[in-house]
């Protein structure tokens, strides 16, 4: 197991030290955040990432944000510094709903205890700490779960694809997709994974690759646009990622490029499955055509490690998630059980 993605370390006065996934896997190197705003440039820059992750860093934010207030101050104060910060962090990423679920738990414990007169800025930081500690530990829980419910999706033998990095990196546990591979793994079972390299920014070559090894599961690596021959080759047996939103009938928002697998793995009669917790969950939205898709810089797809790859000043699009209907999915593995067939009812029935 790979060392923690976000870690707290201390009390209170403490620091969030967070693997800087920009680096990996050339450099492994640890970054230590003492303010809010180097934890809005690592999440927006994804030295931290991961729809989990993100909202794990984040809640870190107002302990953070906490440690820089007059020691006089108030609890009222302290509060409207904590609603500050969580809508400041809130802007950093649109897409993954783990970062504003995470936030407005932070919010609503505030608002807990300053409602109580007598409660004091102390008060308030250590709550904002312990609130923050078990969103995080949640997620441990939820990952691990995630892995006992999905790992017996897993056939011994089997060829499995994934798509973006959605491990231990990617969250505050295992992983999510990576959690089922790793519970199989444990297991017994002995198969394969194929990991896309997953253009632009190549979280499946460079962090998938690199944490499966490191596990010692058998990973190839393949550029995005190999999976359909792949597939055509009889060498995947299912297809396993993460998620970032899913819509009350289940849609999900993932990386850019999940879309077009689901619909080269309905054509080839291959089971598509979507590992996420139920924090990745928007109830609020009715369907995936809503869900906000964040839009990332041209640089992105045009450069190559600084060097450019397409003439300068072309037109560049750069959509950083897509969307898969619900009903190109097979089920929806969640801590809670096995969505089948997702769709609204069925969502809805799982997470009740
Ligand atoms: O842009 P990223 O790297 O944050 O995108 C991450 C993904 O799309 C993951 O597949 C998703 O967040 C699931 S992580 C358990």
């Amino acid at each position: 197991m790979i060392a923690p993605t976000v870690k707290w370390i201390g009390d209170c006065q403490g620091v969030l030290e967070l693997i800087d996934q920009r680096r990996l896997p050339g450099e492994f190197t640890l970054l230590s955040v003492r303010e809010v705003e180097p934890l809005y440039e690592a999440i927006q820059t994804l030295a931290v990432r991961g729809a989990p992750a993100i909202g794990v860093a984040a809640v870190y934010g107002p302990v953070l944000a906490l440690q820089k207030l007059d020691a006089g101050a108030t609890a009222a104060e302290g509060l409207e510094c904590v609603l500050q910060t969580c809508d400041y962090l809130a802007t950093s990423r649109p897409t993954a709903v783990n970062l504003f679920w995470a936030l407005d738990r932070m919010r609503n414990r505030a608002q807990e205890v300053v409602a109580d007169s007598e409660a004091t800025l102390a008060q308030l930081h250590q709550a904002m700490l312990v609130e923050a500690r078990a969103i995080h530990d949640e997620d441990i829980e939820m990952c691990r779960r995630i892995g006992q419910n999905g790992a017996p999706f897993i056939a011994d033998g089997a060829g499995i694809l994934t798509h973006c990095n959605a491990g231990a990196l990617a969250t505050g546990g295992q992983g999510t997709a990576l959690s089922v591979m790793f519970a199989a793994h444990e297991q017994g079972r002995s198969f394969k994974v194929y990991a896309d390299e997953t253009r632009p920014l190549l979280q499946g070559a460079r962090l998938t690759a690199w944490e499966l090894q490191q596990a010692g599961i058998d990973v190839t690596v393949l550029c995005d646009n190999m999976a359909g021959w792949l597939m055509r080759q009889g060498k995947v047996n299912a297809v396993i990622t993460g998620a970032d939103r899913i819509a009350a009938n289940g849609d999900a928002a993932n990386k850019i490029g999940t879309y077009s697998l689901s619909i080269l793995a309905r054509q080839h009669g291959i089971p598509f499955y979507i590992a996420a917790p139920s924090s990745t969950f928007d109830l609020s939205i009715a369907s995936g055509t809503d869900i906000p898709i964040e839009q990332r810089a041209k640089d992105e797809v045009v450069q190559f490690a600084g060097t450019p790859t397409a003439p300068e000043g072309v037109a560049v699009y750069n959509p950083a998630f897509d969307v898969t209907d619900a009903q190109n999915i097979t089920a929806i593995i969640t801590e809670r059980g096995v969505i089948e067939t997702p769709g609204t009812e069925s969502v809805r029935e799982a997470l009740a």
